[in-house]
């Protein structure tokens, strides 16, 4: 069964009550939805296999550790997702980065796909696709077997709020995803917004409402 890691950090519960104040403009919220990408980046990546060189420092020959392989890939679902893109970049700066553009269609609440562009060696990468809502789950399962038609090694979903609804269907269409969130909150209400949630993380990334 999928693993899920609920980030209990008190610098990410404490960025994330500032992300659900709804007095928190655009600017704010852009910045610290990168900022919590970074440090909720920093767990997921704990097991990324190493390998072991040789360095030279000043004084001495030494076995030192570094990433082994082919890296990382991010994949962000569009809209909101960009927002998350600098902050893992922060921490993984050579990563590649593809995009999948989906939107929730108002009325039935699935997802709509308008735009797919992923990296061309994505099958030797470990892909984390980042998206800071978990609503139905509709969206990310979409993207991830989207993904999984092109055979990347492993394949981690990173969010910063998950609905249970949500995060119960993610684990049951892809329960070999590992999945990584900054809080669990309570239910999606009648029109699939998390409760408390933060809102519509799109909009309130780019201002558009
Ligand atoms: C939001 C969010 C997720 C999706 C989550 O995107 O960024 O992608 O909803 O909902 P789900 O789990 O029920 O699928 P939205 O559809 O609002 O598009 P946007 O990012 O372009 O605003
Ligand atoms: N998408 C959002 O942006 N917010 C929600 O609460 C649910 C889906």
């Amino acid at each position: 069964m999928a693993k899920v890691f609920i980030m209990d950090h008190p610098l990410i519960q404490h960025k994330l009550s500032i992300l659900r104040d709804k007095k928190t403009g655009s600017k704010e919220f852009r910045a610290l939805v990168s900022e919590i990408a970074t440090l909720i980046c920093y767990e997921a990546t704990r097991d990324l296999p190493l390998e072991e060189i040789e360095t030279e420092t000043p004084v001495a020959a030494a076995k030192t550790k570094v990433i082994a392989g082919k890296k990382l890939a991010f994949v962000p679902i569009l809209r909101a997702g960009l927002g998350m893109v600098d902050g893992v970049l922060a921490l993984v700066p050579s990563a590649r980065v593809g995009h999948i553009g989906l939107y929730r269609d108002p009325e039935t609440l699935k997802p709509v796909e308008y735009y797919c562009k992923l990296p061309a060696d994505i099958e030797e990468r470990e892909v984390i696709v980042i998206d800071p809502m978990l609503a139905t789950g509709g969206s990310a399962i979409d993207a991830i077997s989207q993904i999984k038609l092109r055979g990347p090694k492993v394949i981690k979903f990173m969010g910063i709020i998950a609905a249970p609804e949500g995060l119960e269907a993610l684990k049951k269409a892809h329960p070999d995803v590992e999945i990584y969130v900054a809080a669990l909150d309570d239910h999606l209400n009648e029109h699939g917004y998390i409760v408390p949630g933060l809102g519509d993380a799109g909009d309130r990334i780019f201002g558009t409402k």
